[in-house]
């Protein structure tokens, strides 16, 4: 057997060992500390909104519809007089919101942002003054980026200061672009880390100044599927790229948030972008289809048309109460969602003819959306139990949300007779207790329909 030979190991401490090893250990750790200041750890994710804002969806006013970059604070003030005196705060419009274009092109030499000193000459804090004694709320736009998205100062890098700005001026809600994005090797986030830097922000100030945060109103066009993960950051979140006063515009919103309407419930809504209610060659029809949809997916209803010059009918889309009780209903958060698609076969994706058949819950009820693509009239039918909230076996009272008429008990099923062309019926149905004895078929889905005995009713 072969011997195993050990020998000790002695280490000679020369002043060449000793230099080497100080040497290396200087070197580790220099390595370490510039590892350490290209890897920008990621903020955390923000679990849940701990001071409960924004638990239904924003109603209110926002400037750029109307006004793109052409604000200044008498049409600011002007907007929320009139929002006053057209009743619209009383139907529940209580924020007015400042979009992009508000301040100068540069910081001050201190790093704030400035209010523009042509267009708000009297300073921000002295328009939050008149909006709050007003009784509306206020809000202010900023920019993810290095700039918005007309190039004006973004946060990027200037979020806790930007944002302790905005409270400072009075502002209650933020809305938050996505132009102007940094470099990757700056930045070295995506979209997520990008939203959360201010999201964090918020939450601190909130917390040093004792006052409720900021609404967060997440503006990125829904890229990277903020259906997914913005509920933890803020109370909304863009779904779509910005919309436009068209019928096309509205279908095509539509067809998208078919797909995620499961996102919106309290604290965390979809936002299908601004109401173009007033705005273009938007019919009355397309009006209503368009704001009953909006209010029914329980996004944020902010009006962005020219207040001065508002038509009756538009008045009449805006303030309908019944429809905006569902975006408002205090016990269910929840979006309407497609039953059937219609035209379509099932989620079919289709930019024309979004799903057409829509149902949800509500305080009051379940409520129905039928919405006619076409462009002409036709009848729509539907089978109560489509519906996921009806029950069967009871018949139900029909309460037409446009028409402001009770229309009779549907047994089974319910026909809108000659829903105009891009028009829509919104309905209450309550319970009305049971369907009358002996109605046929005796499953009113066939499906597996049996007798107690074993007969199959539909072989
Ligand atoms: C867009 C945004 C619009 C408006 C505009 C201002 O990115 O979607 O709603 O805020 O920027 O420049």
């Amino acid at each position: 057997m072969e011997k195993i030979m050990t020998y000790p190991v002695v280490i000679v401490f020369t002043p060449f060992a000793i230099i080497m090893t100080v040497g290396f250990i200087v070197c580790a750790a220099l390595l370490g500390a510039w590892a350490r200041s290209v890897t920008v750890s990621r903020p955390p994710l923000l679990v849940s909104n701990p001071q409960r804002v924004g638990k239904l969806p924003v109603m209110g006013y926002n400037t750029w519809n109307a006004y793109y970059c052409n604000i200044n604070e008498t049409v600011v003030l002007e907007t929320a007089q009139n929002m006053k005196a057209l009743g619209l705060l009383d139907v529940g419009y209580n924020y007015v919101n400042i979009d992009d274009c508000y301040s100068e092109k540069n910081r001050s030499s201190s790093g704030d942002i400035v209010a523009n000193k042509v267009t708000f000459p009297s300073g921000m804090k002295a328009l939050t003054d008149k909006i709050h004694a007003l009784e509306f709320k206020a809000g202010i736009y900023s920019d993810s980026g290095w700039f918005t998205c007309q190039l004006y100062p973004g946060s990027y890098l200037n979020e806790d200061r930007d944002i302790k700005l905005f409270q400072d001026w009075g502002f209650d809600l933020l809305k938050y672009d996505n132009c102007a994005v940094p470099f990757d090797e700056i930045i070295k986030e995506g979209m997520v880390g990008k939203f959360t830097r201010m999201a964090n922000a918020i939450k601190k100030l909130s917390e040093e100044s004792g006052k409720p945060p900021l609404v967060f109103s997440l503006c990125q066009w829904g890229r990277n599927e903020p259906w997914n993960w913005a509920r933890t950051l803020g109370q909304s979140w863009r779904t779509t790229n910005d919309t436009y006063p068209e019928w096309s515009a509205i279908t095509s919103i539509l067809n998208q948030n078919s797909f995620y309407s499961w996102a919106s419930d309290f604290y965390g809504h979809n936002d299908l972008d601004m109401l173009e209610v007033g705005n273009g060659n938007i019919t009355f029809d397309e009006a209503k289809s368009h704001f009953t949809a909006w209010a029914l997916m329980k996004s944020p209803l902010l009006i962005g048309t020219h207040l001065s010059s508002i038509t009756q009918d538009t008045l009449t889309v805006l303030k309908n109460t019944e429809i905006i009780a569902i975006n408002q209903d205090p016990v269910y958060g929840t979006s309407i969602s497609p039953f059937r698609w219609g035209i379509n076969p099932d989620w079919t994706y289709n930019a024309t003819h979004p799903a057409q058949y829509w149902s949800g819950q509500s305080e009051n009820g379940t409520v129905f959306m039928l919405l006619n693509t076409l462009d002409e009239p036709a009848d729509m039918f539907f089978r109560l139990v489509e519906s996921p909230w009806t029950r069967a076996g009871r018949q139900y009272s029909v309460r037409d949300l446009w028409t402001h008429t009770e229309n009779g008990t549907a047994v089974r099923n319910f026909t809108a007779k000659s829903v105009p062309a891009h028009g829509v019926v919104a309905l209450l149905l309550k319970d009305a207790g049971d369907e009358p004895a002996g109605t046929l078929p005796p499953c009113s889905t066939l499906e597996w329909c049996m007798g107690e005995d074993g007969t199959l009713i539909n072989p």
